[in-house]
């Protein structure tokens, strides 16, 4: 973006509903047009850019077993691309508030806690449309070591699927991890977009959000865990925890 850009959507951005964050950080007008020029007049750290793009569904929606075309361009489109949106805002307006020296600290926060929301909401959505678009039948290595894990698979899809019908009706996210410290595959219960496992990769990602399903079931989330399952893309799958065996979270005294 251009200086001139750049400066023209600082400024806009604090009339916009997102602006009123940064508004109310702020001691008054002159301040804010201070600040708003400051983050404006030097090259945008990688920490405060505002440049994530919507990454393309991985899959065609109007082939999908059991899920409408409708309900994946919306979910794909609104509310993911709208927490896409809302990151790269947040971004702005915090280099803005950072570089106003009148910015309270609590208030601060308030953006840093939309900061990790929205976060949290770009990754997992990202996460949760790579890992749909398949036959939803897993084989092979990715089904032996989850086995492992849980005793057998049977005993961990259980566990996966009573988490999700857990979450219906409300909001949350259920994740198999492999987490690095533990170096343990575990099933998750995430109350939203906020909540994640320490030092875990995630796996396999289900949305309980109602947008997820509402649409195409209406309150019905279990039979939502069942088409869920019946797209999963396990290569994707396999892939990601092939690639996590190789990590180590930090060299911890035994
Ligand atoms: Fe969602």
């Amino acid at each position: 973006m251009t200086e001139p850009s750049r400066r023209e959507f600082l400024m806009s951005a604090s009339a916009s509903s997102a602006g009123l964050l940064l508004a109310g950080l702020t001691t008054d007008a002159a301040s804010l047009e201070a600040s708003h020029e400051a983050a404006a007049s030097r090259p945008v750290a990688a920490a405060f850019a505002a440049t994530h793009q919507p990454k393309p569904l991985p899959f065609d929606p109007a082939k999908m077993h059991g899920f409408s075309e409708k309900i994946i361009r919306s979910h794909w489109e609104n509310n993911y691309g709208g927490s896409v949106k809302t990151l790269n805002a947040v971004k702005q307006q915090l280099a803005a508030a950072l570089a106003n020296k009148d910015t309270p600290p609590f208030a601060y926060n308030d953006l840093k806690r939309e900061h990790l929301l929205r976060t949290g909401s770009v990754i997992f959505h990202e996460l949760y449309f790579d890992n749909l678009g398949g036959d939803g039948k897993a084989d092979g290595e990715v089904r032996k070591q989850i086995g492992d894990a849980f005793g057998d698979f049977e005993s961990w899809e259980t566990e996966f699927r009573r988490i999700g019908v857990g979450l219906g009706g409300g909001s949350g996210w259920v994740v198999l991890g492999y987490n690095l410290h533990l170096g343990q595959i575990e099933n998750y219960w995430l109350w939203d977009h906020l909540h994640a496992p320490a030092a875990t990769l995630p796996l396999l990602v289900m949305d309980m959000y109602e947008h997820a399903y509402q649409m195409d079931f209406g309150a019905a989330a279990a039979k939502y865990v069942d088409v869920f399952f019946e797209n999963i893309q396990w290569n994707v799958v396999a892939a990601r925890l092939a690639q996590a065996r190789r990590f180590k979270a930090f060299d911890l005294p035994a």
